[in-house]
């Protein structure tokens, strides 16, 4: 049977961060619908083109367009063991839509963790928050910075601020967040797949406990 992990949290708990390091640890592909959106914004392809505007206004990005997006990256060679999502599914819809796709596999979502964390901390983390032009790598100027300002730690390339950081476009998608996912919270709970973990502690420390509610689970 494959595995099929969803990270969920609010923009900045620390999805990507920890998605990094899970992801190598249990040997499942990192699947990033927000990463999958930059790639494309970047290449400019028709897709990108697209989805551009609901990016960098810090809006969702359609249901059909998203869930069209992630169904083919998840029929790629590489998750034929499975996933681990970060940043999918985000409504509903999309909730659904994914269960759906593993059903016609014969699979199901096997576990949820959520990283919660208060909308003051996640306005700081954003802000100060650098990301790896490569691959997406993550640092923040305070909490976990590069050894040389500037550069990956990783891949030694550059590191960048991301244009939906500015403090505006950050409100925003808090708020999109509250409003339109934050109910997967009791969706994915009502389903008893979903394991709260407490996002404010240090990175390590928010790994350990992840890692110690899936081991019950994966
Ligand atoms: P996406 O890229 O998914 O952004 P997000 O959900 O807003 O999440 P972030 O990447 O901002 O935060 P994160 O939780 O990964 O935190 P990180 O690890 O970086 O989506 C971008 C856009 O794409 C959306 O706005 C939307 O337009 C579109 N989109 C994507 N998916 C979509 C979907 N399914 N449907 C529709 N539209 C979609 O950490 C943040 C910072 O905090 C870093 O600097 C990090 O170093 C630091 N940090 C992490 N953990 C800790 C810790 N424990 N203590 C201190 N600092 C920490």
């Amino acid at each position: 049977m494959a595995v099929y992990i969803v990270l969920l949290g609010p923009p900045g708990a620390g999805k990507g961060t920890q998605a990094k390091v899970i992801s190598e640890k249990i040997k499942l592909p990192h699947i990033s619908s927000g990463e999958l959106f930059r790639e494309n914004l970047k290449a400019q392809t028709e897709l990108g083109k697209l989805v551009q505007g609901y990016i960098k206004r810090g809006e969702l990005v359609p249901d059909e367009i998203t869930i069209g997006m992630v169904k083919e990256r998840l029929e790629r060679e590489d998750c034929k063991e499975g996933a681990l999502l970060d940043g999918f599914p985000r409504t509903r819809a999309q909730a659904e839509a994914l269960a759906q796709m593993l059903a016609q596999k014969g699979e199901t979502v096997d576990a949820v963790p959520y990283i919660a964390v208060p909308p003051k901390v996640l306005i700081e983390r954003l802000s100060g928050r650098w990301s790896c032009r490569a691959q997406g790598h993550v640092y923040h100027e305070v909490y976990n910075p590069s050894k040389i300002r500037g550069v990956c730690d990783v891949d030694g390339s550059d590191l960048y601020q991301r244009e939906d950081d500015r403090a505006e476009t950050v409100e925003n998608r808090i708020n999109i967040y509250f409003e339109q996912t934050s109910s997967l919270i009791d969706y994915y709970r009502s389903r008893n797949l979903l394991l709260e973990v407490d996002g404010t502690k240090p990175i390590e420390e928010v790994s350990r406990e992840i890692f110690l509610s899936l081991e019950k689970v994966v």
